[in-house]
């Protein structure tokens, strides 16, 4: 990839011959023009890609604004897509999934396999009484049974709610009650730097502060001890054995507009969002954009390194390359465990094309230094990717010259947990410019405006909108439809914008650059996490009464956590209780969401209103001005 001065600003790189000749987009602009003038039509010939039971009447209904509708009368399930119509086909004995455990054990699966798994598990949820409409919650490590639970799920027309496997109890049991299931699966545990993780031992205390479980399904991964009991508890193994278990599962056909599955975000206020996906637009959106940015070709091997457990791993792990009909590489364990060559290593075993990580991950290896990457055979990389949260240039452009060799272009896709896909990226064609998210996908009007939505002058700073529908966007909150108005629709209304949430820079040359999130919500390592969950789990600590966390620049992880806590009556601060809150903290929400500080204060700073004024601690923190202060109260 050859570095030019050419009409656009700055530092950019450019595609090479070879990328050039093999897209399957030559020219971005004008099919760009085309999706922009004619989005519904766009959408239609993507859609007609897929297979569907029935077909839509209508491409877009948007009468009930915000709740948009997408491919509304037809009837398609995602599983006839990832899996069904690949069985009827050469792809049947192709590899679907990959997967290498942390101590080296792998597994493969072909589709004919992974359907068959995928239908006795299918069968073995209805014999425990799930039936459409129900959401079923999945806890687990990253091992093959999460991704055959969750296409069970589908397959059966119940909505799966994945909650992240380092996640904790609170955070679990939160998610258990608000979705209302009565199925929990889960796993004894995973493996993460060597060690076992305790997975059931977590549930079972999470499954004792929200009692709606009535089954849990429990895979056995690492053989340690863990309680089960008696008429709850059920192995997979044991069901996946009894004759319950056949391997004649009918897809049942959904609505367009069907829940597929929800997936808990953190966002201001303290309790997480569960947002809503669909089997229609869903599967149009995911497939579409990973076909285009990534040019997926049949033979290529794809990675998204990322947990099956967050929005990434839904979307590009699972659902999208099989509906590709890709081969799809899971690893369960730790990128630098047990040394720090260990993805290299994947990479030149399975001959993977395509690595799709986050920076915090490129930058905690980065640390290692060069060696452990250039004495593993990595050419078979032809695309690599980013994502989660901007990456800084000094990481870009390692990962392009020492990973990518210089030839990989790297695809830093904008997107989130509520656009179900890719927004604002790259195509491999796309000259690049290291930091930059690049332009607006096909479909996508982005802009960058001021408080009153005019559009803000090239280099200057404002809000992240989108401006039109899209068939990946999530349909609503689940049970808070009100909040999913409030949080994304309601500053622009009047023009019908869709709020991210982000701050952000256009440049001259239309190039989006994303700064970060404009409310209370953090990314530690790429994981997103709210002040106010912090908060709350500070809170139901015995000493705290009051706590204001903050999220302040570190150079690995994006973001580390600082929290301020008013103590209890007659409760002193000191190094021990430290040590305990930031404990607690892990233990409720997870070790991503542990406070690297934790300082003892008498008051917090506040608006007359009451609100927490975060800025003015943050800038203590970091020894700085507060700036204006006319709103505080003290
Ligand atoms: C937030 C969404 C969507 C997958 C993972 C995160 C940040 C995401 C980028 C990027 C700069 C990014 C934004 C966004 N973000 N990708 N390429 N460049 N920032 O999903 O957990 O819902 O978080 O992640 O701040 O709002 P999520």
């Amino acid at each position: 990839m050859a570095k030019q001065k050419d009409k656009l600003e700055g530092d950019v790189y450019y595609p090479s011959q070879e990328i050039l000749e093999s897209s399957r987009v030559k020219d971005y602009d004008c099919l760009y023009k085309q999706s922009i003038e004619n989005r519904e039509g766009f959408w239609e010939i993507e859609a007609g890609k897929l297979s569907w039971y029935k077909k839509w009447g209508k491409v877009l209904d948007d009468s009930k604004k915000p709740f948009y509708k997408w491919f509304t009368g037809g009837k398609i399930n995602i599983v006839a897509n990832a899996i069904d119509r690949h069985l009827v086909s050469d792809t049947r004995n192709k590899l679907a999934l990959i997967w290498e455990g942390e101590p080296g054990d792998f597994r493969t699966y072909s589709f004919f396999a992974l359907n068959r798994e995928v239908s006795k598990f299918g069968n073995v949820l209805k014999a425990l009484g799930a039936k459409k409409g129900d959401v079923i919650t999945i806890y687990m490590p990253q091992i093959p049974e999460l991704i055959i639970a969750m296409l069970a799920c589908a397959k059966i027309g119940t909505a799966h709610s994945v909650v992240y496997g380092g996640f904790s109890v609170e955070a679990l049991a939160e998610r258990i009650s608000d979705a209302q299931s009565n199925i929990l699966i889960t796993a004894d545990g995973g493996f993460r730097r060597g060690k076992p993780t305790n997975l059931k031992n977590i549930a079972n205390d999470a499954m004792r502060r929200s009692p709606t479980i009535i089954s849990c399904v429990v895979v056995k991964r690492t053989g340690e001890e863990c309680f089960m009991e008696g008429d709850r508890d059920f192995w997979y193994h044991d069901l996946m054995s009894m004759p319950i278990a056949s391997a004649k599962c009918e897809t049942e056909v959904m609505d367009a507009e069907d829940p597929l599955f929800i997936l808990y975000t953190s966002g201001t206020t303290g309790k997480p969002k569960g947002l809503v996906h669909t089997h229609g637009g869903y599967t149009v959106y995911t497939s579409t954009t990973f076909r285009y940015v990534f040019d997926y070709q049949p033979e290529d091997r794809w990675w998204c390194a990322a947990d099956p457990g967050w929005i990434t791993g839904h979307s590009y792990i699972v659902y999208a390359p099989m509906i590709n009909g890709a081969t799809t590489i899971l690893y369960e364990g730790a990128p630098n465990y047990p040394y720090p060559n260990r993805w290299w290593q994947m990479i030149e075993k399975y001959g993977i094309n395509i690595l799709y990580t986050s920076p915090t991950a490129i930058r905690g290896l980065m640390r290692f230094g060069p060696s452990w990457a250039e004495r593993h055979d990595l050419s078979s990389l032809r695309l690599l990717g980013s994502v989660g949260e901007p990456i800084n240039p000094e990481a870009w452009k390692w990962y392009h010259e020492v990973i990518g060799k210089g030839k990989c272009p790297i695809m830093d896709t904008w997107w989130q947990t509520e656009t179900g896909g890719f927004m604002i990226t790259p195509l491999p064609i796309t000259p690049l410019k290291p930091g930059s998210a690049t332009k607006p996908f096909f479909g996508i009007e982005a802009d960058v405006v001021d408080e009153k939505g005019n559009s803000v002058k090239p280099g200057e700073e404002g809000t992240l909108v989108i401006k039109n529908p899209w068939p990946g966007m999530a349909r609503t909150i689940f049970r808070d439809p009100d909040q999913y108005i409030e949080k994304y629709w309601k500053q622009f209304e009047k023009q019908g914008w869709y709020l991210a949430g982000d701050s952000a820079k256009v440049d001259k040359d239309g190039y989006f650059w994303i700064i970060g999130r404009n409310d209370d919500v953090l990314k530690v390592s790429g994981y997103r996490l709210g002040s106010a969950e912090i908060e709350s789990a500070l809170i139901s600590h015995p000493a705290v009464t009051e706590a204001a966390a903050i999220g302040l620049p570190d150079k690995l992880k994006g973001n580390i956590i600082h929290a301020t806590v008013i103590l209890a009556e007659g409760i002193s601060g000191s190094v021990e209780l430290e040590d305990q809150l930031k404990s607690h903290v892990q233990k409720e929400i997870g070790p991503i969401a542990k406070p690297k500080f934790v300082v003892f204060a008498e008051s917090l700073p506040k608006t007359r209103s009451g609100k927490i004024m975060r800025r003015v601690l943050k800038a203590k923190a970091l020894g700085q001005e507060a700036g204006d202060l006319t709103t505080l109260e003290d």
